[in-house]
């Protein structure tokens, strides 16, 4: 049954429209002017029509009765939060999750995570998060898509169409919130909130492209960065919300502010009260007000001065009616939470969940094929504050997922390894200076088969607000390491590193000295089974860092897009592009990961040589696996336009695809690239596509002495 929207708008008071046009934490909130407290007074008067932060079927159920049964214009409310990867069965972070390289995985994960938010009650998740990011300082590269544009657009597809589903008033089905609209990444410094400053063409050729695939996905709603853009606050930049977002692209969806975001425009400077503030965000384009109360305390202010018009709030809350009743919330406010989830679907998703982890961790390093162990292993020494950390497990932004349980390291060996023997002890806690325990971790080392040291970040170092100035292993566990390592040596035993973190961490150390080494991010809820799986080999690991980790700090942004330097460092002169006292080179590029194979590459060729803007590319390249075990291989496909009429970048990722190739077995692997892909932003940030030749690159990672080569000429 349709909604009169037209009626309701007729209908509603400016307090009505105004509470149409706020969203209130359910619970206390402490940042700033913000409303705060119980906010069921305010649902009844229907002066608060949406609400975050609240989780389960019965206080969500019980609200949308208070909207629906006691207040004047029963409209319902709109829940959301922040399921950001998974809801109460966690999945890996989206930083580690993008190394998968499957898109059908990251909208499967999605989904899941989708049936279980709306089980919740829930109609809108605060994801996905699109925020390329190059700098690890930065705590929030936790929760993106790690440091490329085209990885991001693929991702954002699939995200939304997991997130949405196929009919968005479905019971299973959540609104997607794109965000944070946009450029926040690269914050100054990597410091969290800062100003940035980047040019036209970055904004269009990085941070801007995954927000408009979100919109061709059909994103339901996007929220605007708290960050400023060349001194624009998103939260009032109308040329990028109005003009860009909604006219050029032609998104009529809803715009959520971000937590008190319009209210920070005093902060920023472009307000002087919230009355300024209110008409800055409405005239910009943002539809709700997440927690300043600027449009209720301000917009009636703003009306009267004529800074805002009625038709602009009339039109934000028409787009507010449309999204509820694009959700089914008029039909039927109880229809989320409805219907618990049954156990089978529940255990299906754990299941899930430790499918996705293990092919989420990439193994950086294995020395002699230290890894897979044997599954008879009969002694083990687990050590390190991250090896039975079930809190830590998670990661940031878990907020309903923090019940539990997740599975360790110490508990996923035990339940892998039931009749090994296995030692236990932190050794030092993650982040403070205590040293005492280092030495019983060692001594626990003796008669060990092996030692697993469990290593890196508590949760809370990343996400929101956790910007590290050092990004490198907190606390003692450097000392720990470092004396662990001397006992394996001396044992002539095996040690095997697992780093757990939010961002690549600089750990060159570990890398000298770990016989192996595995980023195992943040994987949720079944982490430790999945590490135990990949351990003993019962899953290959695959996973392919989304992101590159810098050798050293100094080297920071450093990514594989960057443009070439009329003084590479490749030139044997001396003034060349280079650092005195650390190589040009990362410690491990984009697309690093390891397999229990052993794969070269061989016989590129790319079809046909000369291709218009319409034509199709296919490229072929040989992959051999010389391995004794089966390789779940990720092959990438780059490009290098050597001379067009802008500097290009060294390399550009334009696809990817996954061959499961066996021990001594060569597979032919295709991958198909649209000559239209080609196109770039000339000099007037025009899109063009300019004959020439230009590079195809394959190969396992961004690092172009591992890529073959060849080439296609583009006609006009
Ligand atoms: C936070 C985050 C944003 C989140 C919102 C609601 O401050 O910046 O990503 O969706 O507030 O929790």
């Amino acid at each position: 049954m349709r909604t009169d929207i037209d009626q309701l708008l007729t209908d509603m008071t400016l307090a009505e429209k105004l509470g149409q046009l706020t969203m209130a934490a359910s619970s206390y909130a402490v940042t700033g002017p913000v409303i705060a407290g119980d906010s069921t007074q305010a649902i009844k008067d229907g002066t608060i029509g949406n609400l975050l932060n609240m989780i389960g079927a019965g206080p969500t159920h019980e609200m949308q009765r208070l909207a629906v049964e006691e207040s004047r214009m029963r409209i319902p409310l709109l829940i959301g939060l922040d399921v950001i990867h998974g809801h109460r069965t966690l999945f890996p972070i989206p930083l580690a999750e993008a190394s998968v390289f499957d898109a059908a995985m990251w909208e499967l994960t999605a989904r899941e995570a989708a049936k279980e938010t709306a089980a919740d009650g829930l109609a809108l998740t605060f994801a996905p998060m699109l925020d390329v990011s190059r700098d690890p300082r930065w705590g929030r590269t936790a929760e993106g898509p790690g440091e490329d544009p085209w990885l991001c657009t693929q991702i954002a597809r699939a995200k939304v169409r997991g997130f949405q589903g196929g009919n968005l008033a479905s019971e299973d089905a959540v609104a997607a919130c794109a965000k944070h609209f946009c450029a926040y990444g690269p914050v100054t410094a990597g410091r969290e909130y800062a100003s940035v400053d980047i040019s036209e063409r970055t904004l269009r050729e990085v941070h801007l492209p995954a927000f408009v695939a979100a919109v061709d996905a059909g994103v339901a709603s996007m929220m605007p960065a708290f960050t400023d853009l060349a001194g624009i606050p998103m939260t009032a930049h109308r040329p990028l919300l109005n003009d860009y977002l909604r006219g050029k692209l032609g998104f009529d969806g809803v715009l959520i502010s971000d937590y008190n975001a319009i209210g920070e425009l005093l902060k920023h400077g472009v307000a002087a009260d919230l009355v300024d503030a209110a008409a800055l965000a409405l005239n910009a384009g943002v539809d709700i007000d997440m927690m300043s109360d600027a449009y209720r305390r301000g917009l009636p202010i703003a009306l009267e001065r004529g800074l805002v018009r009625m038709e602009q709030i009339d039109a934000s809350v028409r787009r507010v009616l449309q999204l509820k009743e694009r959700l089914g919330l008029f039909d039927d406010p109880y229809r989320r939470g409805a219907r618990r989830e049954t156990a089978e679907a529940l255990e299906k998703r754990r299941r899930l969940a430790r499918n996705v982890a293990a092919r989420s961790l990439v193994l950086l390093k294995n020395r002699n094929d230290t890894l897979p162990l044997a599954a008879s292993v009969p002694r083990l020494c687990v050590l390190g504050p991250l090896a039975d950390a079930q809190a830590e497990m998670c990661g940031p932004w878990a907020a309903a997922g923090y019940e539990g349980p997740h599975v360790t390291v110490l508990g996923g060996l035990q339940n892998a390894l039931p009749n090994t023997k296995i030692r236990y002890t932190a050794g030092v806690a993650i982040a403070d200076g205590d040293r005492g325990g280092i030495a019983h971790a060692v001594d626990l080392c003796e008669g060990a088969d092996a030692v697993v040291l469990c290593l890196g970040e508590a949760h809370n170092m990343s996400g929101e607000a956790a910007s590290r100035a050092y990004p490198e292993l907190p606390g003692q566990q450097g000392a720990l390491a470092e004396a662990v390592f001397e006992k394996t040596c001396a044992l002539k035993i095996p040690l095997i590193v697992i780093l757990f973190s939010g961002r690549p961490l600089i750990v060159p150390w570990l890398d000298e000295k770990a016989d192996a080494l595995i980023a195992a991010w943040f994987l949720g809820s079944e982490a430790g089974n999945a590490i135990a799986d990949v351990l003993i080999g019962r899953a290959s690991p695959s996973g392919r860092t989304a992101i590159t980790w810098p050798r050293a700090l100094g080297q920071v942004p450093i990514f594989f897009g960057e443009r070439p330097s009329g003084r590479p460092a490749s030139s044997k002169d001396y003034f060349t592009s280079k650092f005195l006292d650390v190589p040009n080179e990362p410690l491990y590029p984009f697309g690093h990961g390891l397999t229990y194979g052993r794969c070269t590459y061989a016989n590129l060729r790319a079809e046909p040589a000369s291709v218009t803007e319409n034509d199709t590319i296919t490229v072929r390249v040989d992959v051999t696996n010389s391995g004794a075990r089966a390789a779940d291989e990720t092959v990438f496909l780059f490009t290098r336009d050597p001379v067009a009429s802008v500097a290009r970048p060294l390399l550009e990722l334009k696809g990817f695809a996954r061959a499961m190739v066996p021990a001594a077995a060569t597979q032919t692997v295709e991958l198909t690239l649209k000559a239209s892909e080609l196109r770039f932003l000339g000099p007037d940030l025009a899109q063009v596509f300019e004959p020439g030749t230009v590079e195809i690159l394959v190969g396992p990672c961004a690092d172009r002495a591992q890529l073959l080569s060849t080439s296609v000429r583009l006609q006009a």
